[in-house]
């Protein structure tokens, strides 16, 4: 006999933004007003993040490119930098990122696993807010559930 692991994720997706809670109405707003502190002129691919602190206070990011790409370092990687040093040890709620394009965005592997280890580290599901131009949102309940199987040592 052999054993599964099965993964199971659900994305609740809201129609507009009204449908949304006061505080998560203005954590995305927030994380528009990151964006605007993008530097993207290669990809013009502007990301925005905030994060809402369990304290109540905010933390943000937003991509920062490189002429040598692959120095740039994506908006969730940014905002995790920013909390380590403005804000150590304390806890993320929610992460809202909004991207340009149509659809809502789901970060990327790399981002996922250091949002994972923020996770970890907190011991306490962080709920991801995505949204794009569309009034369209998805909210996830964890990164766990964007990254099944995470590595950990
Ligand atoms: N980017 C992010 O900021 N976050 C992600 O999760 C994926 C991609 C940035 C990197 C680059 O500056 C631009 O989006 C286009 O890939």
């Amino acid at each position: 006999m052999t054993n599964k692991i099965e993964f199971k994720t659900t994305v609740k997706v809201y129609e507009s933004l009204n449908q949304l809670s006061k505080a998560d109405q203005i954590l995305l707003k927030k994380a528009e007003e990151a964006s605007a502190l993008s530097y993207s002129p290669y990809s013009k691919f502007p990301v925005g993040t905030a994060f809402q602190l369990d304290d109540g206070t905010y933390i943000l990011g937003s991509n920062q490119e490189d002429a040598a790409f692959p120095a740039g370092i994506c908006a969730e990687r940014v905002g995790l930098s920013n909390l380590a040093m403005q804000k150590p040890g304390t806890p993320i709620y929610t992460i809202a990122i909004v991207v340009p394009s149509d659809a809502p965005a789901a970060p990327c592997g790399i981002c996922r696993q250091s949002l994972f280890q923020q996770e970890f580290r907190q011991n306490q599901n962080i709920r991801l807010l995505l949204k794009g131009k569309s009034e369209e949102i998805y909210l996830l309940p964890s990164v766990k559930s964007l990254l099944p199987l995470p590595f950990t040592f």
